[in-house]
Order: C-alpha cells, then structure tokens, then sequence
C-alpha cells in the first residue's frame, strides 16, 4: 500500500508546509542539512558571536563552557547550535527534551553517567517538571546532585559529584522559564527571525547539499516565502525541488520557483489557506466591531436627539440608518 508519504501526488499536503515546527518527515533530511559547524551556520551575527568567544575561552582554559539557554521561535536553530557548542568543544553531544523526563531518576541517571566537559542539551525546557528543575540547580552550580536514599526515618541524602558540564536549554517560550532556573544560565541568547538575504544563502547551501541547481532568482524565491524561518526555507526547498523534476527541467529558477509555489498555495508572504482564512476572520470581526460600535453610537445619538427633537426626528435620520 502507498503510504501518504510516497503518494507521487505533488498536491498531497500532509501538514500545514509552513508551519515552524516540524512535521514527521522532517527529521531525516533537516539531519542532513543540518550546519554542523559555527561557520556553516547562516546569520544570527550576534548569536554566533557570543558563543565564539564563549567557546574559545573554555577551550582555551579546557574547562566546560558556561551553560547556555537559547530562545526564540520554532525552526530558527536552536538544536542546531546546541549541536554546534559541542562540536566546536570537542566534546560528546547529548540530547533530550523535557517532556521525555517525567521522574527524578529519569533526569539522575542522566546527570551520573555523563562524560567529563560534555553538552548536555534539553529541548522544551519550559516544559521541566518542577522537581526535576531543583534537582538541577545544584548540578547546574557546583556540580553536585543531591539524591535521596530510602524512605521514611532512615532515608538519607547523598551528595554526588557530577563532572563538569555544560547544560544547554532550548525553549519558544522565555516567559514560562522560571526565574531560579534562567539564573543559572551565565549565557542568554535569543534568536531573531532570518533576513530573506539569509534565508538565500540557506537555500544555496541547502540546494548543494541536495544536489539540485537552483540561481539565484530562484532561491530569492524560496527564501522570501518562507517567513523568516529556515526550517520552513528547506522545507519549501524540497517540494519546490520536487516540482523542478517532475514538471521542470530539474532546475530551479525564477518561473519554476514561482509556479511550484503557486501550486503549494504559498504565497508571496508565505502565507497559506489557513493564514489566509485567519486573516480574513480577523479583518471580518474588526470590520463587524467597527460597524457595531458606530451602530451604537449612532444610537444612542439618535436617543439623545430624540428626546431634545421628539419623535418626528426619527424620520428625517433613517437614510443614516445603514451606516
Ligand atoms: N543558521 C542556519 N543556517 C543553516 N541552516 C539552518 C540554520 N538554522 C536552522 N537551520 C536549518 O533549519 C532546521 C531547523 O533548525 P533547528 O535547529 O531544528 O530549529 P529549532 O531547534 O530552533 O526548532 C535545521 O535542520 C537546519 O537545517
Ligand atoms: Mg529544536
């Protein structure tokens, strides 16, 4: 049976194709276009900046780096940079997400089986249960974990040493991260959303690794379309690559660009039928507010004049009624 995800069907939308978060198959091929190094990773000047100097002066100390908590929205790169800091140490990468971590010794065997100066990355961190978050904090600071043994009169705590890391926090949601938690990161980064101008130069790079031709008309195409976000650029990327082999002479270019786009209902601002709906409810309900308020005003104005004229005003105001 064809599965959804192979129906040769150039319309089949399994998702929304600019939502920011990603969609099942996503992950295999955001892997391979996934900047590996600091210099591979497009824009976020200021970003890229604090972590270079950052990196370079705990290497040069061979100390972990300071723990880092990366913000901003959906698809910017912030498991790519996370992925980033511990290739750039040298160091072992490991990720996970807070929702995975549901009890204590979810996060405790974590934090003990950890390799010396390693990342440790988790995903969501907004999402930390509270219990977990304290059992942080003391790893986060001195690099000890305070476990409880047994229960009841006879329980005991153990201090344990942690080896020295570095603690990498992602989150779309700044404001729910708690303030005890946010002061333990000595590096706060937010990551803005991408000019088109990089978003280009995203497309290139992604459209090499790919091996497809893309000019630059083309790639201006994508990137402009793509809401300021790279993971929605290299998704658009591949369907628009789709559409070149198919419909196309395999090459992306201006014409191609446009007419694969058009055909995916994107449109120059990247907005899709559902934006596009919500745009116009939004417009509709402030239209209706706007006629409903005047109405009202107009009634209660008609009210007043009213009482001062009498009933016979009524008529002469009735061609107002409509406004
Ligand atoms: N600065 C960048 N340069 C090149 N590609 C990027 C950049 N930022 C993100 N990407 C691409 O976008 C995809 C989504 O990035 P990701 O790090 O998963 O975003 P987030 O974790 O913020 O949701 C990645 O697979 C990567 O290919
Ligand atoms: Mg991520």
């Amino acid at each position: 049976m064809a599965t959804a995800k192979n129906n040769p069907n150039l319309n089949y939308n399994p998702d929304r194709l600019v939502s920011a978060a990603p969609v099942e198959d996503d992950s295999s091929f955001e892997l391979k276009l996934r900047p590996q190094r600091l210099n591979e990773f497009i824009g976020q000047a200021k970003v890229k900046e604090n972590l270079a100097v950052a990196i370079e002066a705990a290497r040069s100390r061979g100390e972990a780096m300071d723990h880092v908590l990366l913000y901003g929205p959906p698809g910017l790169g912030k498991t790519t940079l996370a992925n980033i800091i511990a290739n750039e140490l040298g160091v072992h990468f490991q990720p996970t997400a807070a929702p995975l971590l549901q009890i204590k010794g979810d996060l405790t065997a974590i934090i003990t089986n950890m390799q010396d100066k390693q990342v440790l990355f988790i995903d969501e961190i907004h999402r930390l249960q509270p219990v977990l978050e304290e059992l942080l904090y003391s790893a986060l600071e001195d690099y000890k974990l305070d476990i409880i043994i047994g229960q009841g009169p006879s329980a005991r705590t153990h201090t344990l040493e942690v080896k020295p890391f570095t603690f990498v926090g992602a989150t779309t949601r700044a404001g729910l991260v708690s303030a005890p938690l946010r002061s333990r990161f000595g590096i706060v980064l937010r990551l803005e959303f991408y000019t088109p101008e990089d978003l280009r130069v995203i497309v290139e790079r992604s459209a090499e690794i790919l091996g497809v031709e893309v000019d630059d008309a083309g790639a201006i195409e994508i990137a402009s379309r793509s809401r300021g976000t790279p993971r929605i650029a290299n998704r658009l990327l591949r369907r628009v690559r789709d559409y070149a082999q198919v419909r196309g002479a395999g090459k992306i270019d201006l014409p191609t660009a446009q007419a694969a786009l058009q055909m995916l209902e994107v449109d120059k601002y990247g907005f899709d039928e559902v934006d596009r709906r919500l745009l116009r409810d939004a417009i509709g309900v402030r239209l209706f507010w706007h006629y409903a308020e005047s109405k009202a005003k107009f009634v209660v104005l008609e009210r007043v004049l009213e009482r001062s004229f009498g009933e016979g005003y009524e008529a002469n105001t009735a061609t107002h009624r409509d406004y």
